[in-house]
């Protein structure tokens, strides 16, 4: 069997220095020596899953380096770099571009003008590509996208800013299944889910707070920030094995587990890997 493939930064240069969404305060800070072990257990639990874990060499200057699922969206070998809309993760670009060049990627950049935050709004569930927009990336980002992969594109709006990328309120299990928080999208985007995806697990409004959506899935096994107990029984029930990890220094970014990492391979419930 093929190993999943998975890459991380280590938080060596983590920190909140701006305010980009509401989770952040510079006030309030992020402890370096929590950020690394609650960072090392992410890691750990992730290779006692089997997974290999690639290193993106850390960067000063670029805090948010740690959250690699918004480098790009990757579809089988071609990586297609993220266009980020706040100047200071724009800063972060050459640094995905570098490695995902240097890894065996084929580096495709967006159109400018053209908003795009990778993985973190753009996620397969079955053939289709399910792409957040409107606070990070545009839809017709998503659009292009479409016409150059030649897949389905359902643009989902999102309409709460406190889950400002799609990773941070939606996650497909596998293809057909996915847990999402409701309250992040509007009625028409709920509508679009519903009719795509048959099993959608909710997520609560104190567990979605705790960034239960943004989980990382390895076949049937479930990796989740602490704090979710409801989300834990849901996906018991229908088969997955959920895992906690604390990840609190980094929700204080507006990020956890998902947004920590990004799938070499592809996500397990995308039809193409
Ligand atoms: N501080 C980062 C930002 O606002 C957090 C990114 C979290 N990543 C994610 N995929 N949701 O951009």
């Amino acid at each position: 069997m093929r190993q999943p493939r998975i890459l991380m930064c280590p938080p060596d240069h983590y920190g909140i220095e701006y305010e980009i969404n509401p989770w952040m305060s510079r006030s309030r800070g992020a402890s370096q020596e929590r950020a690394h072990s609650q960072w090392n257990a992410l890691c750990q639990t992730l290779r006692q899953l089997g997974v290999v874990i690639e290193l993106l060499p850390p960067q000063p200057g670029v805090p948010d380096l740690v959250f690699t699922a918004n480098a790009g969206l990757i579809y089988q070998q071609r990586f297609f770099t993220s266009r980020f809309r706040h100047e200071v993760r724009a800063r972060e670009e050459p640094y995905f571009d570098a490695w995902f060049g240097a890894h065996g990627f084929t580096v495709a950049h967006l159109p400018e003008g053209m908003y795009f935050e990778g993985a973190g709004d753009a996620l397969f569930c079955g053939s289709a590509l399910f792409a957040g927009y409107r606070i990070r990336s545009d839809v017709q980002g998503h659009q292009w996208l479409g016409q150059q992969l030649t897949i389905q594109v359902l643009p989902l709006e999102l309409v709460n800013p406190h889950y400002y990328h799609l990773d941070t309120c939606f996650c497909p299990l596998a293809p057909g299944e996915a847990i999402y928080h409701p309250q992040a999208f509007d009625a028409y985007g709920c509508k679009v889910l519903e009719a795509n995806i048959p099993t959608l697990i909710p997520v609560n409004e104190a567990e979605a707070a705790r960034f239960g959506c943004n989980a990382v899935v390895v076949g049937k096994q479930v990796v989740v920030n602490t704090g979710c107990p409801q989300l834990m029984k849901d996906l018991e029930r229908r088969g997955y094995q959920p895992i906690a990890v604390e990840l609190d220094e980094f929700l204080k970014a507006g990020g956890s587990a998902k947004c920590l990492t990004i799938r070499l391979d592809g996500e397990e419930a995308a039809l193409w890997r």
